[in-house]
């Protein structure tokens, strides 16, 4: 046998040895290889090194230092090959994982309660035909007060009953807003009616947390601008959605209130486990509203009201006190 031909051979087993290698997807793929091209008794190498007896004296060294060669460079590819699959735990092939041992338990957690109250809200006023929208929670006065019909000289304009923040907009100055409503005078100004939206999200009035107040909380707004609407479709809405959110037939009752928005304005009253408990305001949208978003009140009519949502969730579950809903305590998230 001549050098080259042993040099040749040991080339293409190399060429083989290492394709295969590189491409065994599993751990029973390695295992075959390491069989064909390094077994013991019957792998090619070994047909190879009995070769090299036949090879001429003075070829001897050279295709002797070639041969380690090959081999170490095959070794090292299988050593990789296995170390690969054993770092593939998903390769049940490989005992890296055991997977017959029991599994690390998940805390399985929860969507808080005032969301949980978010999402069932919009779920029960969504059958009505009523689309959720978002609004800014960072106002100019425009949104929060003036299109609302609420004078300079309102109490609820007091900047100690407001989170002024301190950069004023070319707008002028800018505010958390205090209430959803703001959201009404939002969706007017960009959309023709009729309307039916509802708008739940945060509010802010620097009031001391107590157990019925804290200066972040959060209110669901409704409107629904359509002509002939009346005062009879305002309750027949805010019943179907007591009913439907508390369970049961709740009754709802109408006080004679005021708002600056609404004329005429009501407290809205809710009956469940034989008390009356107050749970917003409502009225028909005021004609200076209307007029501020450049409706003709002549021609449009509509309802608007504002529940509170912690109120309206610490009902339904019985929590008597809603700073517990922002302890971010896990005894009590957990109950929900
Ligand atoms: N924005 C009022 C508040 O924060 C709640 C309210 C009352 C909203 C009457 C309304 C409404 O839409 O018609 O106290």
């Amino acid at each position: 046998m001549s050098l080259e031909r042993f040099v040749a051979e040991l080339d293409s087993f190399y060429l083989d040895a290492g394709t295969s290698l590189a491409s065994a997807g599993d751990a029973a793929a390695v295992e075959v290889a390491r069989v064909e091209f390094l077994g013991a008794r019957s792998g090619r190498l070994k047909g190879i090194q009995k070769t090299l007896g036949a090879l001429g004296a003075s070829d001897k060294p050279a295709a002797g230092k070639r041969f380690n060669e090959v081999k170490e460079a095959i070794a090292a590819l299988l050593s990789n090959a296995q170390a690969r699959l054993i770092a593939d735990p998903s390769d049940p092939a490989t005992d890296a994982i055991d997977i017959s041992l029991p599994g690390i338990p998940l805390r399985i957690g929860r969507l808080h309660p005032i969301t949980q109250t978010i999402r069932r809200v919009e779920e029960i006023m969504g059958r009505l035909g009523f689309e959720s929208v978002d609004g800014p929670e960072v106002e100019d006065e425009r949104h929060n007060f003036e299109a609302l019909n609420i004078p300079p000289e309102h109490p609820a304009r007091d900047p100690l009953d407001n989170f002024y923040v301190a950069t004023a907009s070319r707008g002028g100055p800018l505010l958390l807003r205090s209430q959803t409503s703001t959201v009404q005078i939002r969706v007017m100004e960009c959309r023709k009616p009729p309307l039916r939206i509802v708008s739940i999200g945060r509010v802010y009035r620097p009031d001391t947390a107590d157990a019925t107040h804290y200066p972040m909380f959060h209110q669901v707004e409704g409107l629904m601008i359509e002509p002939g609407t009346t005062m009879a479709h305002l309750k027949s809405v805010l019943r179907y959605f007591a009913s439907s959110f508390l369970g049961g037939d709740v009754r709802v009752r109408f006080r004679p209130s005021f708002f600056p928005f609404t004329e005429p304005s009501v407290e809205v009253d809710m009956e469940w486990g034989g008390r009356w408990i107050e749970m917003g305001g409502a009225g028909m949208v005021d004609p200076a509203v209307l007029t501020a978003v450049g409706y003709d009140p002549n021609e449009v009519s509509g309802f608007a009201f504002g529940l509170g949502v912690e109120r309206i969730a610490a009902r339904r579950w019985g929590v008597a006190d809603i700073r517990d809903f922002y302890r971010n305590d896990i005894r009590f998230l957990e109950q929900f």
